[in-house]
């Protein structure tokens, strides 16, 4: 597929093979899970089929270890239809912003409405402990960069949507909220980074999702955030920071997570 192709028009050829491939004509939610949420994909609905990513349009393999390289579709108990974007591709990665929003542009394109980003992040507000599930109340975006070109000037107020805030809380009251920082890592942050991202008021920080909010909110759809805290942020803790223990915290917090997405997504 040309670097050079629109986006957009990409998005559309991936799901249209996506229908082809699973059989399911319309996806009415989608879901992108992050380190410790992939057990989600097992509980939340009936699985239709599962797709290795590379084999649509726009895709690739992922190359974090950790992370799944498949599309998924799943029937959910009220008969419609999730698609589990497990072939994440990160800003890191390299390949840019139009691939690491592809996957949101593919789900809107193929019918989806509701965007539920989840991710694994470091806990910058004392108040959030590690194994913790926290809402994505807003986010600052420190990547220099947007998923949108040209002069569309896109509203990003209420951008992780009250609406579907009220939703989650309603099913898990204790999910407190935070503002969510996105850096384009791969390396974590300094103590001092860590510092300035809580005087400038973030207070949960990670590598993913605020590029796929907006791409999300340009393709209009709702979006629902929910970060994991695998760690004390740079600083906050005793320990030095690692790419395994960010996977562990997500293995050990799998099956909660997992019954969380699970309720909360039966009541969207
Ligand atoms: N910083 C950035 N990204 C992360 C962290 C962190 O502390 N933990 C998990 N992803």
């Amino acid at each position: 597929m040309s670097q050079d192709q629109d986006p957009i028009a990409l998005a559309a050829d991936a799901a249209r093979e996506l229908a082809r491939l699973t059989g399911v004509e319309r996806h009415d939610i989608a879901l992108t899970l992050g380190s410790g949420w992939g057990g989600a994909a097992d509980v939340i609905g009936e699985t239709i089929a599962e797709i290795p990513a590379e084999q649509v349009p726009g895709f690739h393999a992922s190359g974090v270890a950790g992370h799944s390289g498949t599309l998924r579709s799943i029937r959910l108990e009220n008969g419609t239809h999730a698609l589990i974007i497990g072939a994440r591709t990160h800003f890191y990665e390299g390949r840019g912003v139009r691939a690491t929003v592809h996957g949101v542009r593919t789900a809107a394109a193929a019918g989806a409405k509701i965007m539920v980003l989840t991710n694994g992040a470091g806990g910058v507000d004392p108040a959030f402990k590690a194994g913790e599930a926290v809402l994505i109340s807003d986010h600052l975006n420190l990547t220099a960069t947007s998923p949108i070109e040209g002069a569309n000037f896109v509203d990003l107020t209420d951008l992780y949507a009250s609406r579907l805030r009220d939703v989650a809380r309603s099913v898990e009251p204790s999910l407190q909220e935070g503002v969510y920082v996105q850096l384009p890592g791969p390396h974590y942050e300094t103590p001092a980074e860590i510092h300035y991202l809580r005087t400038i008021g973030g207070q949960i920080v990670g590598m993913s999702t605020t590029l796929e909010a907006i791409a999300a909110r340009e393709a209009g759809m709702e979006i629902l955030g929910l970060s994991l805290i695998t760690n004390p942020a740079a600083g906050m803790g005793e320990d030095p920071l690692n790419h395994e223990e960010v996977l562990e915290a997500g293995r050990a917090a799998a099956p909660r997570l997992a019954d969380l997405l699970r309720r909360v997504v039966a009541a969207l």
